[in-house]
């Protein structure tokens, strides 16, 4: 059982010392309500508490925060939410007094009071008119300019920052995030050939730099939004909007579409991770080259692999990320981008293969290894991402191939399914509208050779 914090054992308190008095204090009306409104403000806060105490309400710094902020965008918004709070609480305080008042003042005193005339009523006092109106309208100008100023800095990088800002292109896809980076070019063949470089549901930022996101669609409207940093703007079909964001410092952030985009929109999810220049550098010009080739040292057949035989069996939204992850994600995502310790190059290379075999190259990229598909995620450096599926899952060997296994039960009616239009894809749907029929059929050896190469494209 989870400890209960000190906060509400201090409600618990209150409310203990409330309900028990000393037997020869005779109550007064006063006192009986003013213990019945702390009785019913301690218990309203037990009750609060007793929920909010498992999802961390008090410490308002969860992955995708609005309050505990890391940069200036997502800051100017949390100063407009501060703001529009005071004056609403103002006015709250204002209007409840004149009712609390009212109510107390003219309250009937006695049977008599019951079928009294009421009161004399007010009306047609130019003043208070007046005060009320010019009251209002002060409150919401108020509001008005720093929610103008608000929205005239999320759409794009202040004059000042702009011949600086970093330029990327994030494209939204069903279900998942497209970046390219504008000024970054690629290699794509051994020859030295380029193109600009694109990656997919990780963007990798600058940090302490203003970044200026062009965002587009591929199919419906999207929306990009990474709480902490700031958002969020639409991505529309045919429409070129713009997004200001900047991290304060390098970090790792969670980032998540914002506007129903079908089946699963719910788990369209994204990370930014802002690195200080010199990892950026570093990161680019790994980034850059080709998909890297695991060549195995001598012609053998793959290594016994007893260990993955069995494949875990999955629970409907079972969470597919670890608390090492959790805890500590950019950690997570350094070690992630080293090749991994144990690798089995026959192993790698069997991977390879299913990956031609199954025609995976019409959809996805992996620059140097002749797949060249581009509706689907770029998966040329797959192996140094923490997360895979659209963010969705951690990108380790048991998700990897959890996902592989089974697309559909992880994010439901993604398109590994259909492939693009007609082209033969993954699975797709009996037609009896029940389960799906795979045009794919991959062995347990298949899947774990498949996540095997997978995982060597760092
Ligand atoms: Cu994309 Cu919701």
């Amino acid at each position: 059982m989870q400890k209960p914090s000190p906060t509400l054992l201090a409600f618990g308190d209150i409310a203990y010392q409330t309900f028990s008095f000393p037997h020869d204090h005779m109550p007064t009306l006063h006192s009986t309500i003013a213990r019945c409104a702390r009785a019913a403000a301690a218990l309203a806060g037990v009750v609060l508490l007793a929920g909010c105490d498992k999802i961390n309400f008090w410490r308002m710094d969860g992955h995708q925060s609005t309050i505990v902020v890391e940069g200036p965008v997502a800051r100017e918004q949390l100063d407009l939410f501060i703001i529009t709070c005071w004056v609403s609480l103002v006015i709250f305080i204002v209007v409840g007094a004149v009712l609390a008042y009212a109510t107390f003042k003219f309250r009937a005193r006695s049977a008599d009071d019951e079928h009294a005339e009421p009161p004399p009523q007010g009306h047609g006092n130019p003043l208070i008119e007046l005060s009320l109106i010019v009251a209002s309208v002060l409150a919401l100008v108020v509001i008005a300019i720093p929610t103008m100023k608000g929205i005239w800095n999320t759409y794009d990088v202040p004059e000042a920052e702009r011949k600086d800002a970093y330029e990327v292109t994030a494209t939204g896809y069903q279900w998942w995030f497209k970046f390219e980076y504008k000024s970054e070019t690629a290699m794509t063949d051994a020859k030295g050939g380029k193109t600009p470089l694109i990656t997919a549901n990780e963007l990798v930022i600058p940090a302490g730099r203003a970044v200026r996101i062009h965002l587009r669609s591929f199919d419906v409207i999207h929306s990009f939004w990474v709480p902490k940093l700031g958002g969020k703007v639409d991505m529309i079909p045919n429409r070129a909007n713009i997004l200001y964001l900047k991290a304060d410092k390098p970090g790792y952030f969670w980032g998540q579409c914002a506007e129903y985009c079908g089946d699963s929109h719910a788990v369209m999810r994204f990370r930014v991770i802002a690195l200080d220049k010199k990892e950026f550098a570093e990161w680019l010009e790994q980034q850059a080259q080709l998909g890297r080739t695991v060549t195995p040292s001598i012609a053998s057949t793959p290594a016994p692999r007893g260990q993955f035989a069995a494949l875990r069996q999955f629970k409907e939204n079972e969470a597919g990320i670890t608390i090492a992850y959790d805890t500590e994600p950019l950690k997570a995502w350094r070690t992630k981008q080293d090749p991994e310790k144990n690798e089995d190059p026959a192993l790698i290379a069997q991977g390879r293969e299913v990956f031609k075999k199954n025609s995976c190259a019409n959809c996805h990229t992996i620059r140097g290894h002749d797949a060249g598909g581009v509706t689907a995620p770029d998966l040329t450096h797959f192996g140094s991402r923490t997360t895979l599926a659209g963010g969705l899952l951690e990108n380790d060997a048991t998700q990897l191939r959890r996902w592989i296994h089974d697309p559909l039960a992880v994010k439901p009616g993604n398109k590994m399914h259909f492939g693009v239009g007609a082209m033969a894809g993954y699975v797709k749907k009996n037609d009896s509208g029940k389960g799906y029929t795979r045009n794919i059929t991959l062995t347990a050896d298949d899947e774990v050779a498949l996540v095997a190469y997978l995982h060597s494209l760092k």
